[in-house]
């Protein structure tokens, strides 16, 4: 008998040569609840209550714009990605970006983008320690089963198995963003990401999910 795997989900692993030291340089970090309560008063938790949201936005969550380099170099990347799976250039770009700073303890809780298609983190920390926090991707099939296996180690199972993305210096992943994502507590040193999200925005004609963004921009939205 043969065993087959007719459905998917496609994940990007990259790995950028590429210095970082201008990124590193970079202390504008968004935190999570737990850093926030932490930190208190947190600059950042006042900065959303003071600024606009489009400030707020481009002070904390459009990071990669102040490196644009980089962020071609990624959008590259992940086009390529793209190419391989649909065989179109959609010609994805990055949205939101911003810069994540774990350190001993910290978790990331559970969640996932909106707004965006692609989700992906860039590892751009100069050394990873080997407790370092793996983010992991939670399996989506499993929560379409209808039934539940016990777990059983060393049983890898793409229906039901999480998808690690290792932190190691230039790692890039990318990954559809509606996966829920999370990590256990990291252990030791700070730990350095750089999340971002995508879009396309090549036109896509394709009936009455037709889409051109050149019928919408250049107006007075
Ligand atoms: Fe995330």
């Amino acid at each position: 008998m043969r065993q087959m795997i007719p459905f998917g989900y496609c994940v990007g692993v990259d790995h950028i040569d590429y210095d970082f030291k201008h990124l590193r340089k970079e202390t504008d970090f968004t935190l999570n609840n737990q850093q926030a309560a932490r930190q208190a008063p947190a600059k950042q938790v006042m900065d959303h209550e003071m600024m606009s949201g489009e400030d707020f936005s481009n002070k904390y969550l459009r990071i990669l714009e102040k490196h644009p380099r980089l962020r071609d170099l990624i959008e590259a990347r992940f086009n390529m990605f793209m190419y391989r799976i649909h065989n179109f250039d959609y010609k994805f770009k990055i949205t939101t970006s911003w810069i994540v700073k774990l350190y001993d303890g910290d978790v990331i809780q559970p969640h996932n983008h909106n707004n965006c298609y692609y989700s992906g983190i860039l590892y751009y920390g100069k050394d990873y320690p080997k407790n370092s926090a793996e983010l992991m991707l939670r399996n989506p099939i499993e929560d379409t089963m209808r039934n539940v296996f016990p777990k059983v180690e060393d049983n890898f199972n793409v229906m039901k198995n999480d998808f690690p993305v290792v932190p190691s210096t230039g790692a890039l992943y990318f990954w559809p963003s509606q996966i829920l994502h999370y990590s256990a507590p990291h252990e030791g040193e700070p730990r350095y990401s750089c999340p971002f999200n995508l879009v396309p925005t090549a036109a896509v004609f394709a009936g009455d999910s037709s889409q051109n963004y050149k019928w919408i921009t250049n107006q007075n939205l």
